[in-house]
């Protein structure tokens, strides 16, 4: 696992830009897997820069959703779908058709986490995860216990998870759903690059025991242990409970030019 630390939001946003911009311009049908919340949106603001500056094509691009709260329509403005395209997509040239999520509206919710995972592999599998960490460890909406080899199913909330995510319904934690479809964490495990972003005070004990504590399913994102191409792109005060934070800090700063995340 590669862990970079940065002294902003914005510079690794342009880290992260720039190995989505090589992911997209070297693949024939390229594929992004797309996370919600706060932590990816420096990132989009990036990539929608670059889009509108003519220096990134997206056209090609296939986008694969984490999750998707079950209960709220598609058009909700806090489902995952409205988010995606009022916070991304629909400012870039990604084709609206090209965005897909977890079909949370269907009668048979089964049914619909197949149908996902059926289209993830049809499109050939994603090139590059994006992913946030929930302060209980989550990735995706895989809550603490969540099987290691997991696929797409349903997820019930922690109330952790619920109040975190209050701030997109108005504070009311009662409003946010208390289920969700989301990419299981074998399903994740699957993407060829994985790339978690995180900061604030916030986060550092997830991430210091995603990176330095054991594997195990009571904390999903040291899953990230396992993959051959994971990184994780941090800020000082979510790095600040690491123990080998020098060690990371001299690695990245000795990377040879040509080594990229
Ligand atoms: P955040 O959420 O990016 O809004 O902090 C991350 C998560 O809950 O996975």
């Amino acid at each position: 696992m590669e862990i970079v630390i940065v002294d902003s939001s914005e510079d690794g946003a342009v880290i992260v830009a720039d190995a989505i911009g090589r992911v997209v311009s070297s693949g024939v049908s390229p594929t992004l897997g797309l996370a919600t919340g706060g932590s990816p949106l420096g990132v989009y603001r990036e990539l929608i820069a670059r889009s509108r500056a003519g220096t990134l094509r997206l056209a090609d691009t296939t986008c694969f959703l984490l999750d998707e709260y079950v209960g709220l329509a598609q058009d909700h403005p806090e489902s995952y779908r409205s988010f995606i395209r009022r916070e991304f997509t629909d400012h870039t040239d990604i084709a609206d058709e090209a965005v897909h999520g977890p079909d949370a509206t269907a009668a048979d919710l089964s049914g619909a986490a197949e149908r996902y995972e059926a289209a993830i592999r049809g499109a050939g599998g994603i090139d590059l995860q994006l992913l946030g960490i929930g302060s209980d460890g989550h990735i995706g909406f895989n809550e603490p216990s969540s099987s290691l080899g997991s696929r797409t199913r349903l997820k019930t909330l922690t109330e952790e998870t619920r109040r975190a995510n209050a701030r997109f319904f108005d504070g009311d934690a009662d409003a946010v759903p208390r289920y969700a479809l989301t990419q299981g964490i074998g399903t994740i495990l699957e993407a060829r690059h994985l790339v978690l972003l995180a900061s604030g005070p916030a986060k550092a004990e997830a991430v210091a025991a995603a990176i330095e504590g054991p594997l195990t399913a009571s904390l999903p994102a040291s899953a990230l242990q396992l993959h051959p191409h994971a990184t994780v792109v941090i800020d000082g005060t979510a790095a600040s409970l690491l123990e080998r934070t020098d060690y990371y800090r001299a690695t990245y700063d000795a990377k040879p030019e040509w080594q990229e995340i």
